[in-house]
């Protein structure tokens, strides 16, 4: 889709990072953005930002983790927008550094529930809608660690290497449609997504450490988000470290976790 102006678009997770920044520079392009969150307050003012610029937008509560939730938006939204031509499924949550053994039951199936199901309801519920416009987009996000699987990320990897293989499978499936399907491969991007998550050792040290090597900021993570999309560009990668770990798992698929091990203790455990 090369120009935004006028299209009904959805992003999810729009209360912080990359979807706030999404939802900014597509209302500057003219979009009517439909936002959602599961943290009202956050949500909220992304919408008045956008409506001090002039924007058109409209935000609610929606927590990607509740089917029920999913499903009664997707009613309300139909109603009362009867359209919409671009899907943004961009909310997600991370579990701070833990060992797979040590993880809860309860923190697993959120995790899941939010970043794995989360993705596919929201797709099942409007892509009916999309392939009845002339021309839809679904851009679903993943990341690097839904290429390369890593210590201590067992749960957030599971979910991400889900919506890389869902997207994928049904980018074939569409592809005769007027439905683009893109996948969102971020490195490390400064956003809040450290501090949002749960954890389970010194959030504020986590948070630190990931500062450190989060390059990109949401601002241009988002501008390279919506240039792939304007592209039809179906693999998104965010990121010199993005570029270099896609290319590090090809050139060696099951050697990288020894070489990212090597990385990792380097870096943090001196
Ligand atoms: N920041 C990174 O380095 C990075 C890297 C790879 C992938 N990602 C992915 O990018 C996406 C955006 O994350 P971000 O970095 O902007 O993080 P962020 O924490 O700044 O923003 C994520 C937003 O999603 C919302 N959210 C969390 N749980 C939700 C739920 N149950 N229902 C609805 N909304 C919910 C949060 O409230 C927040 O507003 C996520 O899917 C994340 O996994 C981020």
């Amino acid at each position: 889709m090369k120009n935004f102006r006028d299209k009904k678009i959805i992003i999810t997770g729009a209360g912080s990072g990359m979807g706030r920044h999404l939802a900014y520079q597509l209302a500057a392009e003219g979009a009517e953005v439909f936002i959602t969150d599961i943290n009202a307050q956050t949500v909220k003012e992304t919408e008045q930002e956008i409506i001090s610029k002039g924007g058109k937008v409209k935000s609610y509560v929606v927590d990607s983790g509740s089917e029920q939730q999913i499903y009664a938006f997707k009613e309300k939204f139909l109603i009362e927008e009867k359209q919409v031509d671009v899907l943004f499924n961009n909310a997600g949550m991370a579990l701070g550094e833990i060992e797979f053994t040590e993880v809860k039951d309860e923190h697993l199936k959120k995790i899941i529930d939010v970043n794995m199901w989360g993705v596919i309801h929201f797709t099942r519920a409007f892509l009916p809608s999309l392939l009845l416009r002339p021309e839809a987009n679904l851009i679903n996000t993943s990341s690097v660690f839904g290429i390369i699987g890593v210590r201590t990320q067992v749960p957030y990897c599971t979910t991400k290497f889900a919506v890389r293989g869902f997207t994928e499978a049904l980018r074939m499936e569409l592809s005769d449609t007027n439905v683009t399907v893109s996948c969102v491969h971020p490195g490390g991007i400064k956003t809040n997504i450290a501090r949002n998550g749960i954890h389970y050792k010194d959030a504020e040290k986590s948070a630190t450490q990931f500062d450190e090597v989060a390059a990109t900021t949401a601002e241009d993570a988002a501008r390279i988000i919506i240039n792939g999309v304007k592209n039809n560009r179906e693999k998104i990668l965010i990121g010199a470290d993005a570029w270099l770990i896609d290319r590090i798992a090809r050139w060696f698929p099951v050697k990288y976790s020894h070489i990212f091990k090597w990385i990792h203790q380097k870096k943090f455990k001196k």
